[in-house]
């Protein structure tokens, strides 16, 4: 008999029911490194006192109104994201795909406001990621996402990842509108896009009138070491879908954009009942805050600079299963020469979580305020994962 549950899942089998700070306990308080962060989610930790604070607080106060009256943590939340990036403006969802879906809609509405509505087609990326809803899923591309739910939305040229995106321009028609990217792919497997490339990509865009998206709902929110990913870079998008982090495991999403995007998006063109509510822009803030007070970001690049070189000392001891070690800031993969799943399986067997991706490759994701001496239990775990792997070879 099927569960009450869609089978959708190939879940562990574990149930936890407490966490604190980089780790998660089960009922029998069996204690697991949490490497993974909820895909890339709990970016403070589980149970980061202020974030308990400023929900417990909020939840005595207020937790609901609809977006048909006023609601000031959404002004707060949305002047310090603009403050502190390209945008100008911005949407708030509930989940990443629907900040996705925000960002393809922004695309065809300003078009067709500049008076081009045949201009609605997106170029992406194979190996990309950017949700499971039917236009997110053509945006994705892959057979994996799209098979058994055609027809397929029409409006994606999924193109391949190219090493020298130049040849993108080759593939731009009269009716490409944007293109998107991940900075650096997640799913796909922890996959960088080079300053060059997001130079070129930008160029392309101006050249041919078109707007650059890029999707940081995994790679944003402090995850690379800067507050977004495309910082390192210095080339801006037009706009930017985002969640994950931002709301610290609450359910929160936005979609960022300049003015010249933003502004056809007028009264009665999107919504959504519960996006921004008064308890998501109360975690929203509070991850901000805890950024500000705990440098969050700054310990993210102390804290990959010592992951990595330990990283690439595993490689070195383990040459049979690590092959490369790639990512930014606590982004990080390892390309395999093993199975990810059996991997994953035996580091769940030593009672650590991490993640799995595209491309042969497991992803680490750790909470963004770890310490060292959390990195130091995650190499141990890592080592005894790859020396019982390499035992059964
Ligand atoms: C890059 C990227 N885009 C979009 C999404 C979809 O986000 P959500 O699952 O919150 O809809 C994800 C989720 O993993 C993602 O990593």
């Amino acid at each position: 008999m099927i569960s009450p549950i869609l089978p959708t899942y190939a879940r562990m089998d574990v149930a936890f029911v407490r966490g604190v700070g980089a780790r998660l306990y089960d009922a029998e308080d069996n204690e697991y490194l949490d490497f993974g962060s909820g895909i890339a989610v709990n970016c403070l930790g589980h149970c980061h006192p202020n974030l308990v604070k400023a929900i417990s607080e909020q939840a005595t106060k207020l937790w609901h109104t609809s977006n048909i009256y006023q609601i000031p943590g959404q002004e707060k939340l949305a002047k310090r994201l603009c403050n502190s990036t390209f945008a100008d403006s911005m949407f708030f969802t509930n989940s990443g795909a629907e900040a996705v879906e925000c960002a393809i809609k922004m695309t065809r509405r300003y078009h067709d406001a500049n008076g081009h509505p045949e201009k609605y087609r997106i170029i992406t990326f194979e190996g990309s990621f950017h949700g499971r809803t039917l236009a997110t899923i053509a945006a994705g591309g892959s057979e994996k996402l799209t098979k058994g739910f055609g027809p397929v939305v029409d409006g994606f040229d999924v193109l391949r990842f190219f090493r020298d995106m130049r040849k993108v321009e080759e593939k731009i028609t009269r009716e490409a509108a944007a293109i998107m990217i991940e900075p650096i792919q997640g799913g796909g497997g922890i996959r960088p896009v080079s300053a060059e490339n997001l130079q070129i990509l930008r160029d392309l865009a101006d050249k041919h009138g078109l707007l650059l998206i890029y999707d940081e709902i995994q790679c944003g929110v402090g995850r690379t070491g800067k507050l977004f990913c495309h910082e390192h870079s210095g080339v801006t998008p037009d706009i930017m879908p985002i969640a994950k982090g931002i709301g610290g495991g609450f359910p929160l999403g936005a979609c960022l954009a300049i003015e010249k995007v933003a502004q056809h998006m007028t009264v009665g063109t999107h919504g959504s009942t519960y996006g921004g509510n008064p308890l998501a822009m109360a975690m929203g803030n509070a991850v901000l805050d805890t950024f500000d007070e705990e440098s969050i970001i700054e310990n993210v690049q102390k804290m990959s600079d010592k992951m990595r070189i330990e990283f690439m000392k595993l490689r070195k001891k383990y040459p049979e299963i690590i092959e490369m070690v790639r990512g930014l800031g606590l982004m990080m993969g390892l390309k395999l020469h093993v199975e990810p799943r059996d991997f994953i399986v035996q580091a769940f067997k030593n009672k650590m979580l991490i993640v799995a991706a595209g491309e042969n490759t497991v992803r680490i994701l750790p909470p963004l305020n770890i310490t060292t001496a959390d990195i130091d239990d995650a190499i141990k775990l890592l080592d005894k994962t790859c020396s019982d792997l390499l035992k059964k070879m």
